[in-house]
Formats: C-alpha cells, sequence, structure tokens
C-alpha cells in the first residue's frame, strides 16, 4: 500500500506536493470514485487511479547497469545445474534486469543489464555491428597468418566469421596475451576461432563493447552506466 500522492509523482504526473492539491481539488478518482482525503492510500496492484479522467500507471524507471563477471556464473536467470548466475549478484537492483548478450560460464568481463527492451536489442541487432573487445590468455603465439585468418574469417560450426582483429599485448612464457575484435556474438565464438586457429583460449575476459568499458571495475563487482554511457546506447 502507498500514500495516492506518491504514488501519482511514481507515475510523473505531478510532484507529491503538487499532487496533494490536486486530489484535495477533486481531479483524482480511485476505482472510478473522486477522493480529496490526503491519508488515502492504495494498492497499486490492484486499484485503479485515474487523473483527469486517464488511467495513470507508475513509469517503468529504465537502469543499464555494467558488471564485471567473474568465471563460475552462468548468464541466464535459472540453470539446470543450479549454478549461480550473474542476476546473483545484482540482486540489490529491484528492477528485473536482463543480460545484453551472453558470456560463457568460464569468461570474465564486461555484461551489460538492463530493463530496457530497446537497449538489448540495439546493443544486439548484427546490423550494428557493436565491437567486442576481449583480452585473451592464449597457448602459443598469433603471427601473421593468424592475423590474416582472423581478418579473413574462419570457419566455425560451418559458417564463416566476418572479419575480426587479433593484435599481439604481449608474450609470457607458452602463452601469449591478446587483444581479439569482432563483432558478432556466436556461440563461443572467440574460442571456437582460436581454436581453429591453433592457439586454444586459457583465459578469456570481455573488456569493451562499443564505446562501453569495462575499466577498473573488479571482479564480481556491479555500477550504473553513465550518462554518456547511456547515450550512446540510445543513439546507435
Ligand atoms: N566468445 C567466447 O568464446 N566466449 C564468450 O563468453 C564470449 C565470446
Amino acid at each position: 500500500m502507498e500514500r495516492l500522492q506518491k504514488y501519482m509523482a511514481d507515475c510523473g504526473v505531478a510532484s507529491r506536493r503538487h499532487a496533494e492539491e490536486l486530489i484535495t481539488k477533486g481531479f483524482v478518482k480511485v476505482n472510478g470514485n473522486v477522493v480529496t482525503e490526503l491519508g488515502t492510500k492504495i494498492d497499486e496492484k490492484k486499484d485503479i487511479v485515474e487523473y483527469k479522467g486517464k488511467v495513470i500507471k507508475p513509469e517503468n524507471k529504465k537502469v543499464y547497469i555494467m558488471l564485471n563477471k567473474p568465471e563460475g556464473y552462468v548468464t541466464t536467470a535459472r540453470d539446470q545445474f543450479n549454478r549461480p548466475t550473474v542476476l546473483d549478484l545484482v540482486k540489490d537492483v529491484k528492477e528485473r534486469l536482463v543480460p545484453v548478450g551472453r558470456l560463457d560460464y568460464d569468461t570474465s568481463g564486461l555484461l551489460i543489464l538492463t530493463n530496457d527492451g530497446d537497449a538489448v536489442y540495439k546493443l544486439t541487432h548484427p546490423k550494428n555491428e557493436i565491437n567486442k573487445v576481449y583480452e585473451a590468455k592464449l597457448f602459443g603465439v598469433p603471427d601473421s597468418n593468424t592475423i590474416n585468418l582472423f581478418r579473413n574469417g574462419i570457419m566455425i560450426d560451418g559458417k564463416k566469421t566476418r572479419p575480426a582483429k587479433i593484435e599481439l599485448l604481449r608474450v609470457d612464457g607458452r602463452f601469449s596475451w591478446c587483444a581479439i575484435t569482432i563483432h558478432e556474438g556466436r556461440n563461443r565464438q572467440v574460442r571456437k576461432m582460436c581454436q581453429a586457429a591453433r592457439h586454444p583460449v586459457a583465459t578469456l575476459r570481455r573488456v569493451a563493447e562499443g564505446e562501453i568499458y569495462l575499466g577498473e571495475l573488479k571482479k564480481g563487482e556491479w555500477r550504473y552506466l553513465t550518462n554518456k554511457e547511456i547515450r550512446y546506447i540510445k543513439e546507435l
């Protein structure tokens, strides 16, 4: 139950104070009856509130967050094996969040979650060709052949990948660290591409999606996107 004036404010009709005025002036009906009593409480799930003859509903506040997903979490709401899910890590957010795309159980890094369906669509639609950048620890050291292979496309699951980029960051004994950029979101794509290029992935972390960067966010932590990041998504 909540006070009528707060409910009206949540619906974006007016500030709480102004809503009180509107109530006392007789502009508001609850379940068809004019209510002028300021203490009136309503049940937002059951009661129907009208302002000047129009039914009003709370605005669905849009939230956008980024999570640094640790390894060992699935990117679905429920897992058949009862493994922990990324939603377990953002429990403090009361809105119903949906992950944008997916990171494998054993991949870490940038995962955007939102309740804005348009944003999910824009970030995942292939026509927008959003750069997805991964930092990978690979077995062996990619050479110019690997670079060309990534550029020209690699057959995985019977279909050639779109042009992608692999850059060597540093060599570390038997391993190398590379930045890999892809524009698609096929199942385990980076792992399969690296496997096909004979440089299997040891660890994989997503560090950027378009102009949204993971930065210094620690594993398992999340933050709200900035206004600039939200604007970037909306303008896609
Ligand atoms: N490519 C992969 O192989 N795994 C991911 O989690 C994301 C991209």
